[in-house]
């Protein structure tokens, strides 16, 4: 437990050791799950709860403040990492009332049982006073989920927006200390869960333009006391601005799929392209979806397995596909050895991506001159692409 500011408190956990979350997405600096307690004059409330797994730490955090009461605990979003421990805490407090919005506290009800006259419901820029403490919640839907509000304190100027602005990573840093770091978990959790749902990130972010906010403090990763920095980072990745980048993700069974991609990487460097290319045997998955933020164009390379895609291909299509990134182009490349639909399985993985197909390779067996002929064409073409969209110089 630390303090923020005077009666604010950090009371959440930090999960050193975790790797995976929603069985998905890898957590490479592990993350937090940040809670606060905000003593008020006259009432106390708790921001979200922690994950189940760190129930106990938040209760002895809880316990360590010497708190008699709980009046309030604001559910921001029903996603058990910041609601799994609200029971116990409900047990433990059964006076605090859950203050949810409407949409959150049906998915709080669903999920985790909670009786229903437990509730107070919210609207947006409802105002929630503790004594000399007033808390506003806005509501930021799709930052996960669609439920998910934030709470503005407005006599210390502190956003706490859930998972909005939030970066998996376990620290012992209170505030942002690191900024780099910082920026890559951020992208990386951006990439992950809220890419999908960038235009209404949009609108978001100008909800929030007006206040004045002095401190960000999300659910996960490290506090910002100079918010400037990721909300210029947020307004970047949101924008429809795409950079010069390929992202390049393949796999290859015997070396076919392999050659095409040395050489069309090759061909895209010269062409003063950025390429990023990625093995999908080995590719961490938030590293792909931290790509697709910004590129230009993704090119899909696959050989060809009984009649269709690699199943590696295959998932990185659909991985695209549910990201939905900003991408404007995209192409296929990859071989085959006696025929198959590698191609059209693939375009039909991703009807999401709103993206202009630039005209696949396909090489019978070893790709020969006329494939490097025809990858030097395509590195030609998203040449061209990129021109048009002005982001070569
Ligand atoms: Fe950190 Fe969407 O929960």
């Amino acid at each position: 437990m630390r303090q923020i500011k005077p009666d604010i408190y950090a009371v959440g956990a930090v999960d050193w050791d975790r790797r995976l979350f929603d069985e998905l997405i890898p957590l490479p600096d592990g993350t937090s799950y940040n809670a606060y307690l905000i003593k008020g004059s006259g009432k106390t409330a708790l921001l979200d709860a922690v994950d189940p797994t760190k129930t106990e730490v938040l209760i002895g955090n809880l316990v360590s403040l010497g708190l008699d009461r709980i009046d309030y605990l604001v559910s921001h979003h029903a996603e058990q990492d910041h609601s799994g421990a609200i029971q116990d805490i409900l047990a433990l407090y059964p006076d605090a009332e859950v203050v949810a919005n409407p949409k959150c506290k049906g998915m709080l009800i669903d999920l985790l049982c909670i009786d229903e006259d437990k509730f107070i419901t919210v609207d947006d820029s409802q105002t929630l006073s503790l004594g000399d403490k007033t808390l506003q919640f806005i509501y930021i839907p799709w930052v996960h989920w669609p439920e998910t509000f934030g709470t503005y304190l407005k006599e210390d100027k502190i956003l706490f927006p859930c998972d909005f602005f939030g970066s998996h990573l376990a620290t012992s840093s209170l505030f942002v200390e690191d900024e780099p770091r910082v920026y890559e978990a951020a992208k990386r959790y951006y990439a992950e869960i809220m890419m999908p749902f960038r235009t209404v990130i949009q609108k978001n972010l100008e909800k929030i333009k007006n206040l004045q906010i002095d401190m960000i403090a999300p659910s996960h990763g490290p506090i910002y006391d100079k918010p400037k920095f990721i909300i210029d980072a947020y307004k970047d990745w949101v924008s429809d601005n795409v950079k010069n980048e390929v992202v390049l993700a393949y796999v290859s069974m015997h070396d076919s799929t392999r050659k095409m991609v040395e050489h069309f990487v090759e061909a895209l460097i010269e062409r003063d392209i950025t390429v990023k290319q990625f093995n999908l045997t080995v590719t961490d998955i938030g590293q792909l979806a931290m790509a697709l933020v910004d590129a230009a164009t993704i090119v899909l390379g696959s050989p060809t397995v009984l009649t269709g895609a690699h199943p590696s291909a295959a998932y990185a299509a659909i991985l695209a596909n549910a990201l939905r990134p900003k991408t404007k182009f995209a192409s296929i490349i990859g071989s085959y050895g006696w025929g198959g639909r590698m191609v059209e399985q693939i375009t039909s993985l991703i009807p999401n991506l709103k993206v202009e197909l630039l005209e696949p390779v396909v090489a019978k067996g070893y790709p020969k001159d006329s494939d490097f002929t025809a990858l030097d064409k395509l590195a030609d073409a998203i040449l061209e692409k990129h021109c048009e969209l002005g982001i070569i110089k």
